[in-house]
């Protein structure tokens, strides 16, 4: 099985790419069998934004039909969404945009689980919610979905994963859905 993982996020110390790698951590060292993970940066898609007008002039940019077709590889995809303001962070939804006009449903049906945390008690759930509620327009399965939150207060640095015994167990749970079924 192939996984695409990913924060949404272009902040170099993200605290959602730590997830990332938390579950990342636990799916190889046996949490599901036999998966190869591939984890992608933002960073390494940024575009312009998203204008109609651009998108009349020069079509729809090849980042962006990169990342639509790493979604069309995978099997299943891992998201941990950063919060801006309540919402989607601009250089992911900048991307969601671009990927949007090759086909609506950018995640193609794939077996999705949806992450999120932030130094905050809400821990991002206001854009996990959003995400989730709107997952099923955009082609994501979504089976399964958990905000991290007070990200300093539950996530040891050290040693890279989740401090708080009930919340890992949760996280522990949400991963294991990705595992393929029958
Ligand atoms: C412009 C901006 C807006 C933010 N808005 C929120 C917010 O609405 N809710 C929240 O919990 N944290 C908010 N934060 C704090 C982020 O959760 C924090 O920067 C976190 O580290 C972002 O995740 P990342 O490290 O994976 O990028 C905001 C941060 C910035 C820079």
């Amino acid at each position: 099985m192939k996984l695409l993982a990913f924060a949404a996020t272009n902040s170099r110390e993200s605290l959602n790419k730590k997830l990332i790698a938390y579950a990342g951590k636990l799916i190889n060292d046996g949490l599901i069998d036999d998966v190869t993970i591939e984890t992608i940066d933002l960073n390494d898609f940024e575009m312009p934004i998203y204008s109609i007008d651009r998108q009349n002039e020069s079509g729809v940019p090849q980042l962006a039909q990169d990342f639509f077709a790493k979604i069309g590889d995978a099997d299943a995809v891992l998201i941990s969404f950063a919060e801006h303001n309540g919402s989607y962070t601009a250089a992911y939804k900048n991307i969601f945009d671009w990927a949007s006009r090759i086909d609506m449903r950018v995640y193609q049906d794939k077996p999705t689980v949806m992450l999120s945390t932030s130094p905050g008690g809400g821990g991002g759930g206001n854009v996990l919610q959003g995400a989730v509620a709107s997952g099923v327009f955009f082609g994501n399965d979504v089976r399964a979905n958990l905000a991290i939150p007070s990200f300093f207060e539950n996530f040891d640095a050290d040693s890279g994963s989740i401090s708080n015994p009930e919340l890992d167990a949760e996280f522990r749970a949400a991963i294991a859905t990705l595992a393929p079924t029958g």
